[in-house]
């Protein structure tokens, strides 16, 4: 079985989908790992920015590995330096890539075959697993993730305002929704779930009853 869990930035998506997939015993796919991933080959090779068909070769050159909770691109555990706020402004020159799209959907059909899987990202209900038996999308308000952003980034030791990050979410959560390939929208048949005041565990519990539903639609 498939479960699919898409939505914006900072809608609580990684932790969720971790959880989510714990719970029901199944793999994980953080899939904007990836993305990270093929953004940090570029940035150590300066790009060349301008260049879409260079940065389509470079990811397809990229072998990138994911376990449940290690990213390792060409064999170096790249888990921390894909995290930076470098890697996240220059991300969109890959996600806006189709090709290197092309490439990350094909790694992710490999991963997830012949396993239960949760995977998380931006497309996976639309493009990388439309057939998917259960389709989420998590949403939360620009400010509540703006914050959980912020968050995230100073445990990590980078200091920065939630004005700047809401400036740079916007930016993001503008091209995730207007690029021509892979954009950032719900399956027509993805469920809605709003993350707001909730903590991370209480919508896991959601999802869970949401998954079982779908099981048993599923057997019949
Ligand atoms: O979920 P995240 O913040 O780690 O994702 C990083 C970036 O990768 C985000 O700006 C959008 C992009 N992305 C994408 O385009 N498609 C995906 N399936 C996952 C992430």
């Amino acid at each position: 079985m498939i479960v699919t869990l898409d939505g914006p930035a900072g809608a609580g998506k990684s932790t969720i989908a971790r959880k989510l997939a714990d719970r029901l015993g199944f793999a994980f796919l953080d899939t904007g790992a990836m993305y990270r991933a093929v953004t940090l080959a570029a940035l150590r090779n300066r790009g060349p920015w301008d260049d879409p068909d260079a940065l389509a070769d470079l990811a397809r050159e990229c072998r990138i590995e994911l376990d449940r909770s290690h990213v390792r691109l060409n064999d170096e555990d790249v888990s921390a330096a894909i995290r930076t706020n470098e890697v996240n402004t220059h991300i969109h020159y890959l996600a806006d890539n189709p090709a290197v799209r092309e490439r990350m959907v094909e790694l992710q059909r490999a991963v997830a075959a012949g396993q239960n899987t949760v995977t998380e990202g931006r497309d996976q209900g639309t493009i990388a697993f439309p057939n998917a038996e259960c389709k989420v999308f998590l949403t939360a308000s620009p400010e509540e993730r703006a914050k959980r952003r912020v968050l995230e980034l100073q445990s990590r030791g980078e200091q920065i305002s939630v004005e700047e990050v809401l400036a740079q979410q916007n930016d993001r959560d503008h091209r995730d929704s207007t690029r021509a390939v892979g954009r950032l929208e719900p399956a027509s048949d993805a469920i809605q779930v709003s993350t707001d005041g909730m903590s991370a565990d209480e919508v896991v519990e959601r999802l869970v009853t949401i998954v079982s539903e779908k099981t048993k639609q599923t057997n019949g």
